[in-house]
């Protein structure tokens, strides 16, 4: 049986259209769902969207169109751009569902039986647009008088009758499970401001509001909603069956992974771990709270009227170099700015010349110097050696790069192939080699289509059309692209299609 391997991206928000960041998180997390299938994991990939809440309810009111009606709308166009970006997730959850409602109540209840929700009331300060509850201490005071959360969200007083889940008590738990699992938040500097945030004075965690109604209902009290935090975490349980602990689904949680921007950490390293034990469920393995993407170095936002879209940028650039490209560009975990400038000049000098110049030149020279047919194994020089063992080392590395989310890290090793491969066919000239030493000349080709073979398989998690394209013109058959397949030859004699072009270069448009 395959191991299993279930990986999240946030629910997201339907309270306005997506952006390249929406769009950043969901090709990062399809990226390893991806991997992890080519690697031999039986794997569970979910998104969605996160309906409920204050902020969805006002986005609303101010369309003028009732709440669900405006998140069906919404959360069509998240779904209709997981198509455009070839997301390969196994379902879409959207927490309006039925399913979602029943997890929830489900969930809440055995809280309640656990003994660590209790009425009170809360009076404090709420962000709407982080939908979170922010103590005195972590306000700002703007030049204006206004008080503003750390992340700038302006924030209100709010004085209501809430639940509250006893999070104080899972305080010293949290603290223990952070320590006997260091690998459980990534990257490190994120990791310890969730340690220090814990170990000073955590409160118990509001759980229900009462001031509106758009979310799920408390059980046998619907004056209050789930606070809309607890609903949405919960998403991860609904879609594998909670509460059926014996859906065939439910033998992928704990989920494996995680994957959030660095704004939505707390959530998922603090509330959640604390609800699941408490509701006494496993915790998931690994979260990763990655960076954000500026534009400008500004936050992008509907207000500044600077969102990038997604859509725009793939019927630009092409779906495969937006892929790469978001992954490559910067190191998974850090912020970075977008620049046109910076992707053009990666799509035309890592795609179009190392790597799209390397199989184009590789397969004309077969096609035109070996009758079209894919040559046989010669013997090995040191140097067809070398670069030989650098391939076959990578699916190892890879192996080791990805469960860490160093994506950048993982493409720097395929590259250095790349690279390397691009320095073995100026050195041995097969193009030479034709009328000189053509045995050897049909010796260095096969080299060089082995070596494509393995970086086109190690790279169709991140650019799965243009790779695809590429084992076509390899002959590599349509069952033989994993990678365990990368142990198995290919067929000498297999008669390859004529080769076209997969990665062109970027022109710009004078005007
Ligand atoms: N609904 C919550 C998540 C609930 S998960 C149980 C939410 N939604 S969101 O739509 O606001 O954000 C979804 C994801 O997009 C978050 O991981 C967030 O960090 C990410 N991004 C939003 N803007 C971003 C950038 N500018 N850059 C990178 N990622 C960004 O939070």
């Amino acid at each position: 049986m395959k191991p299993t391997f279930y990986i999240t991206t946030p629910i997201f928000y339907v309270n306005g259209a997506p952006h390249i960041g929406h769009a950043y998180t969901a090709i990062a997390c399809d990226v390893l769902a991806r991997w992890k299938r080519l690697d031999g994991f039986d794997v569970f990939f979910l998104t969605g969207t996160d309906e409920h809440g204050q902020k969805v309810e006002k986005a609303a009111a101010d369309a003028g169109v009732e709440p669900q009606a405006f998140t069906d709308g919404i959360s069509a166009i998240f779904g209709a751009l997981a198509n455009t970006l070839e997301i390969t997730n196994d379902d879409f959850i959207r927490t309006t569902e039925a399913r979602h409602k029943r997890a929830c109540a489900a969930l809440w209840e055995r809280l309640v039986d656990a003994g660590d929700i209790y009425l009170g009331s809360y009076d404090g300060w709420y962000a709407v647009r982080d939908e979170a509850f922010y103590d005195e201490d972590e306000l700002t005071t703007r030049p204006d008088g206004s008080r503003v959360a750390p992340t700038g969200a302006p924030v209100e007083w709010v004085r209501e009758p809430s639940y509250f889940f006893r999070l104080s008590q899972w305080r010293d738990r949290l603290l223990a499970y952070y320590d006997a699992h260091p690998d459980f938040i990534a990257p490190t500097a994120r990791r310890n401001e969730v340690v220090s945030f814990v170990s000073g004075d955590l409160r118990d965690l509001a759980v229900s509001r009462t001031s509106f109604r758009w979310g799920v209902p408390v059980p046998g009290d619907p004056a209050h909603v789930m606070y809309v935090w607890v609903d949405a975490l919960t998403n991860y349980l609904t879609a594998i069956g909670y509460p059926d602990q014996t859906a065939s689904r439910w033998r992928y949680w704990p989920a494996d992974l995680h994957m959030v921007g660095k704004d939505i950490l707390r959530f998922h390293a603090v509330y959640w771990p604390a609800m699941l034990m408490a509701a006494g469920l496993p915790v998931p393995r690994r979260l990763y709270a990655h960076g954000w993407w500026t534009v400008d170095g500004e936050k992008m936002s509907k207000s500044l009227g600077n969102a990038l879209d997604p859509v725009e940028l793939i019927a630009t650039y092409g779906l495969d170099a937006i892929r790469f490209f978001l992954l490559r560009e910067v190191p998974f975990g850090n912020d970075g700015n977008f620049s046109r400038k910076a992707l053009i000049s990666r799509l035309n000098v890592e795609l179009a010349n190392d790597f799209g110049n390397l199989a184009q030149r590789t397969l004309s020279l077969v096609a035109r110097n070996c009758g079209g047919v894919l040559p046989p194994h010669g013997a090995r020089s040191d140097d067809d050696a070398g670069l030989l063992a650098a391939a076959e080392a990578l699916p190892s590395l890879l192996r080791e790069r990805l469960d860490r989310q160093a994506f950048g890290d993982a493409l720097e090793d395929v590259w250095k192939v790349i690279r390397a491969a691009n320095g073995y066919i100026d050195r041995q000239a097969p193009w030479a080699l034709k009328k000189t030493d053509p045995a050897r000349m049909a010796d260095v080709l096969r080299v060089l289509v082995d070596i494509i073979r393995s970086c086109a398989t190690l790279l169709q998690p991140f650019m799965p059309d243009a790779t695809s394209r590429m084992l076509d013109q390899l002959g590599v058959p349509a069952d033989a692209r994993d990678v365990a397949a990368l142990g198995v030859p290919l067929a000498a004699g297999t008669v390859l299609p004529v080769p076209t072009g997969v990665f062109p270069r970027f022109v710009e448009e004078t005007a």
